[in-house]
């Protein structure tokens, strides 16, 4: 509770109370951050958006939901200053450096005033905007406070309103603003501005509506408050650059604030720069780092603090806390009696700019600064770590994933197999605080396999004939490289980090965060009673490093896992970054390798060279060579046979895509009319590479090698047979080579082999997915297939007898496998969504029962 005789104790005894300890939270990570390429001087934030004013004059609007960049509002030349919602949230009013204040509609986020004074009054420091007056209160540079009540209609002639701040010279150059930092002003040229802007919203302030000499200084800073002593009544609190701080009652019949009544309150020489309110008690920030609380009911000074060591710039209060921002850069989060709870570095530079929000049941503080960001801080008290009860909610999802990427699940490094088991165990326990059944699924010494298992609870006296979803995925990830030189990360790989609408981190996309919000979705539905189905969960630890152990552990527990109906995945990527697809192919691959060894050591070429002697590496030359034609076609006898011919269903696919990218270049690198052949060449047909041809002995130019080697791989598809393919083609090398009747040896071997998959684009399960991501995206997804191979699908479908359907979660700027992975966090939440709706009515969709 929050309580005035506290305040007088704590300030009779400033020993503080020994249950508070200070909570240094200098790690302390942002949930996300937002560039706004500029300073940003004023946050304001409302249940749907953020709303930051930058030195630019443009007001950035974000999604509060997933940090999309929704839209810039522009109607200012000069910084903006201050940004304040009416209370009902419907009205955002902005004042700027250029001495106008607009009014936008939050809703259509029209301009609906342009309001400005008839003298030049400089930069407007500060607005109020009293809903119940519909009146507007402003504080600016030239000492004033000002104000305009849009029920009074104005009787002035049209004429008088000529004196435009944009048809005046601006008399204030290089003011200082709060911080004392001067804020540059580019020369902007308002004439754009004030086209869009019709004559009936330009409003000006009537002379009468002026306070001149408010303050001896700058007005800084205005709040608007319940009056203490007049029930229904208003007053304005206002805070200037000459260390007072003023009380005015409102005059309810015109708006007018009364000079004669005002009360000051004066805390010395420190500017006061900022303030917030709870209750009675007042809160200012001042010049020098000093804060001091005030009683505005009984007019007086209860506390002075050294809060900082630089001038205090922002002001927030919520309940129990109090949290001010300061010109170094640093938040710092005080209790009700001003004891430290705790600080952190929140910005490089001033913060300039903060606000409070309570959102879904967090406290998220915000906070703006001149590193040109936004950032996104939640604050709320958590009394766990891991809640007991787990929350389904998007920020539970988001923090999830946050210690799930912190897990180096990289496969192929033994040297993170302790991490590899930690990340199972995490998903282990998620599956449990889901109240789903879980446990790790041992493979031959490598990284386990998670299994979890929902269950919908039995209804007695029904018999229960449910079916079955697979959903199948990989908790592994490849390595982030960044401990070479080059590496181009822009954030800590194994650190989540939340910019720009984007989560950036190994894994996120490719597949921890897919993998996460199908578990969300399954746990969500299962809280909410709303299971019609068992889901069954195979998240693998080794996918990276080509499943190895899959196969034999599923088969060693496929009674267990028990009959399946439908298999879904989620391990690619759209076309591009704006159609939402579907994937209903995936090519397979062989890997090989081919040896050529001479039986005698490295030689000198200068020495031992002559016509007779047959070199491995020249051998190695001519056999590659053979593989294709001069043009590239692949030699192998009866491999292009086998790949399936196109019928005109399938070609009407490519053309959909095609048309659907015939406004935007795709990927900027195909030229367009050839991007049918190319995604037919990249999905549908098989293709060669020659990875890596390698010699023995030191590779001096004077030494002939003893042997070499080289690494192929073959990417196969319909109906290409893996074990013909594989046949075929070390046949056809062994063939050719004999040809050279070299005394050297050819060794062959397979080192890897994926089946391809194609699923049925018109079977049930495609037919809900095409359906419910049209529902949630509100647009048609495009079908693809993927050149790439996931080694598990074809295995699962032909293993269990069901079939897989693919939903692409990510978009084709991921990065996966690259540096600087990410994922969009609106691509993450709509994945929950679509997974959570697939997951209950894939089994309800019965429409081809019996078909
Ligand atoms: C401030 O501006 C008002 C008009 O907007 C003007 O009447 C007044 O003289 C100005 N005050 C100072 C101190 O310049
Ligand atoms: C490819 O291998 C299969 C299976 O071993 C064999 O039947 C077929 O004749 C081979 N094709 C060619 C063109 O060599
Ligand atoms: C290249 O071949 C040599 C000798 O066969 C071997 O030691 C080395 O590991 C190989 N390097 C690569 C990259 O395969
Ligand atoms: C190969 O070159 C390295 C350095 O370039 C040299 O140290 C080495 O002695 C050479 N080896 C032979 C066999 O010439």
């Amino acid at each position: 509770m929050w309580n005035h005789s506290d305040l007088l104790l704590l300030n009779s005894s400033p020993a503080a109370s020994a249950s508070v300890t200070v909570v240094d939270t200098n790690e302390q990570t942002p949930l996300h951050r937002v560039h706004c390429g500029g300073s940003v001087l004023a946050i304001a934030v409302s249940s749907d958006h953020i709303y930051a004013g930058t030195q630019g004059g443009e007001i950035m609007v974000f999604s509060l939901d997933t940090y999309d960049h929704v839209r810039d509002l522009k109607g200012h030349s000069g910084c903006i200053l201050a940004l304040v919602l009416s209370e009902d949230e419907s009205l955002l009013v902005s004042s700027a450096g250029d001495a106008i204040i607009n009014i936008w509609r939050t809703k259509t986020f029209e301009n609906v005033h342009r309001i400005y004074s008839t003298f030049d009054i400089g930069d407007i420091f500060c607005v109020a905007y009293s809903s119940k007056l519909s009146t507007l209160y402003l504080g600016a540079q030239n000492t004033s406070i000002q104000w305009y009540d849009f029920r009074a209609t104005d009787k002035r002639p049209r004429a008088s309103l000529k004196s435009h701040p944009s048809k005046r010279s601006h008399r204030f150059f290089d003011s200082l603003g709060p911080g004392g930092s001067a804020t540059p002003q580019p020369p902007v040229d308002s004439s754009d501005v004030l086209e869009s802007c019709h004559e009936s919203q330009l409003v000006e302030i009537d002379p009468l509506n002026i306070v001149q000499y408010a303050h001896f200084g700058y007005v800084y800073c205005m709040l608007l408050l319940k009056s203490f002593t007049k029930e229904g009544e208003e007053i304005l609190v206002s805070g200037g650059g000459d260390g007072s701080i003023k009380i005015w009652e409102i005059d309810s019949e015109t708006s007018a604030i009364k000079p004669e009544t005002s009360k000051t309150l004066s805390s010395g020489d420190s500017g006061v720069l900022c303030m917030a309110t709870r209750d009675q008690f007042l809160y200012c920030g001042l010049t020098d780092g000093e804060i001091s609380i005030w009683d505005l009911d009984g007019q007086t000074l209860i506390r002075s603090i050294k809060g900082h060591q630089d001038d205090v710039l922002t002001m927030t209060v919520r309940d129990n806390c109090i949290w001010s921002g300061s010109a170094s850069g640093y938040v710092r989060k005080w209790s009700q009696r001003f004891e430290l709870l705790g600080r952190w570095k929140a910005h490089d530079g001033l913060i300039l700019a903060s606000d409070l929000k309570s959102v879904k049941g967090r406290d998220l503080y915000f906070s703006g600064g001149n590193d040109d960001c936004v950032s996104i801080w939640d604050v709320s008290y958590h009394e766990d770590d891991f809640p007991s009860a787990y929350r389904t909610t998007e920020d539970e999802l988001l923090s999830t994933l946050r210690k799930l990427v912190s897990y180096r699940t990289v496969a192929n490094d033994p040297k993170f197999s302790e991490d590899c088991r930690q990340g199972a165990s995490l998903l282990k326990s998620i599956f449990r605080q889901f109240g789903a059944q879980s446990f790790l699924i041992p493979t031959d010494n490598r990284n386990p396999i998670v299994f979890g298992r929902f269950t919908p609870p039995e209804t007695p006296g029904v018999e229960s004939n449910r079916q079955t979803i697979l959903f199948y995925g990989h908790y592994d990830v490849i390595s982030a490289g960044e401990e070479t030189a080059d590496n181009q990360w822009i954030t800590e790989p194994f650190e989540m980090t939340g910019m720009n609408s984007y989560l950036y981190g190994r894994g996120v996309s490719d597949n921890k965060g897919p993998v996460l919000a199908a578990i969300f979705a399954a746990g969500e539905l299962a809280q909410n009673n709303q299971l019609s189905c068992n889901i069954i969960f195979l998240i693998e630890g080794e996918e990276e490093a080509g499943s190895r152990g899959f196969k034999e552990a599923v088969k060693k527990y496929k009674d267990f896992i028990g009959p399946i109906d439908w298999i879904l995945l989620a391990n690619s990527y759209w076309l591009d970054d704006e159609a939402p697809c579907v994937t209903y192919g995936l090519r397979g691959v062989v890997h090989a390798s081919v040896e050529i060894q001479s039986d005698r050591p490295d030689l000198h070429s200068g020495v031992d060279g002559s016509r007779e002697s047959r070199e491995p590496v020249i051998d190695m030359v001519n056999l590659l060579a053979k593989l294709t034609s001069d043009k590239g076609k692949i030699m192998i006898p009866g491999f292009h046979e086998m790949v399936r011919t196109i019928t005109p269903a399938e070609e009407a696919m490519y053309t959909e895509i095609e048309n659907e990218f015939s406004e935007r270049l795709f990927r900027g690198s195909i030229p367009s009319g050839r991007l049918k052949e190319h995604l037919m060449s990249r999905w549908r047909y098989p293709s060669l590479t020659i990875h890596r041809v390698n010699v023995s002995g030191p590779t001096n130019a004077t030494i002939i090698p003893r042997s070499a080697s080289a690494a192929i791989s073959l990417r196969i598809v319909p109906d290409q047979k893996l074990s013909t393919v594989t046949e075929n083609l070390t046949s056809f090398l062994y063939d050719q080579f004999s040809t050279f009747s070299s005394p050297n040896q050819l060794r062959i071997s397979i080192d890897h082999v994926s089946e391809w998959w194609l699923g049925d684009p018109l079977n049930r399960a495609f037919r809900t997915l095409a359906r419910v991501v049209e529902e949630v995206w509100e647009k048609k997804p495009l079908f693809i297939r993927e050149g790439g191979s996931i080694p598990a699908v074809r295995f699962l479908e032909m293993e269990f007898g069901a079939s897989a359907a693919h939903l692409p979660c990510g978009q084709a700027s991921d990065a996966a496998h690259l540096d600087n992975e990410r994922m969009r966090v609106a691509n993450l939440y709509k994945s929950k969504t679509i997974m959570k709706k697939v997951f209950r009515e894939l089994p309800l969709d019965n429409d081809d029962v019996g078909v």
